[in-house]
């Protein structure tokens, strides 16, 4: 690879960023990202490649868990360098034949995209030439429903992702987004989340004397109470 095609190999859009646009083919047809999908959140991931045994349970934990992922307005993209018939067979190979943790015939509903060129895959640094480089790395963008990257995170190949960590960073991200707050580690909704700091010295010496209905372990560190039921009732849709 000479240098300009490794630079590109590696370009990566960050965190705030607008998601690189494309046009795609996919199992469910062609797309066109992310206008297409300006509304929901979505979260768009690579895989290494097809009739692959960790990509195979990645689809199947995945796709059993779809309805979850829309109920939150979360819809699921997939994507692999491999091609359109590959896909369509590997994805009929995982109903017909596979059962992982108790979960079986499990038909794969949302897009895979087909990115034979690297097209998608190099916009988005998806191929790191120091783990591969013709597969793409096991790489998460979260986007919000007006286009813009909200989290990334990338694994290495052979590291199987965890979904339950995928639905727990949208929830954390719309509650953040819904109740003006931040979450703290290991977050779930019920917990505490926390108060954004005081910018002013008068309302950090506010914030101790009154407290309201906070916790202030000191002025920068003010913790309350939501609800989960309150938290999904407001982002969850009906
Ligand atoms: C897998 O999905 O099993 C896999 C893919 C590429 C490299 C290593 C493992």
């Amino acid at each position: 690879m000479d240098t300009q095609n490794i630079a590109e190999a590696v370009s990566m859009p960050r965190i705030g960023d607008k998601a690189p646009s494309f046009k795609a083919v996919t199992t469910q047809g062609e797309i066109n990202f992310p206008e297409q999908y300006s509304g929901s959140w979505v979260i768009l991931f690579s895989h290494p490649a097809d009739f692959t045994p960790v990509c195979t349970t990645e689809f199947i934990t995945f796709a059993s868990q779809e309805e979850k992922f829309a109920a939150a307005n979360c819809k699921l993209i997939g994507l692999s360098v491999d091609g359109l018939y590959s896909h369509i067979a590997w994805l009929r190979t995982i109903k017909e034949k596979i059962e992982y943790k108790g979960m079986k015939n499990v038909e794969v509903n949302f897009p895979l995209i087909e990115d034979i060129t690297m097209e998608v895959a190099r916009k988005y640094g998806m191929i790191q030439p120091g783990e591969s480089s013709t597969k793409a790395v096991r790489a998460v963008f979260v986007i919000d429903p007006k286009g813009i990257i909200r989290t990334i995170i990338y694994y290495p190949l052979s590291l199987g992702r965890n979904f339950e960590e995928l639905y727990r960073v949208v929830i954390a991200l719309q509650t953040a987004d819904a109740f003006s707050i931040a979450t703290p580690a290991d977050w779930q909704p019920g917990d505490e989340v926390i108060v954004p700091a005081a910018v002013s010295y008068g309302a950090a010496k506010e914030r101790m004397e009154e407290q309201q209905d906070m916790t202030c372990y000191d002025w920068f560190f003010c913790t309350k109470k939501i609800d989960k039921e309150e938290i999904l009732n407001t982002i969850l849709k009906k």
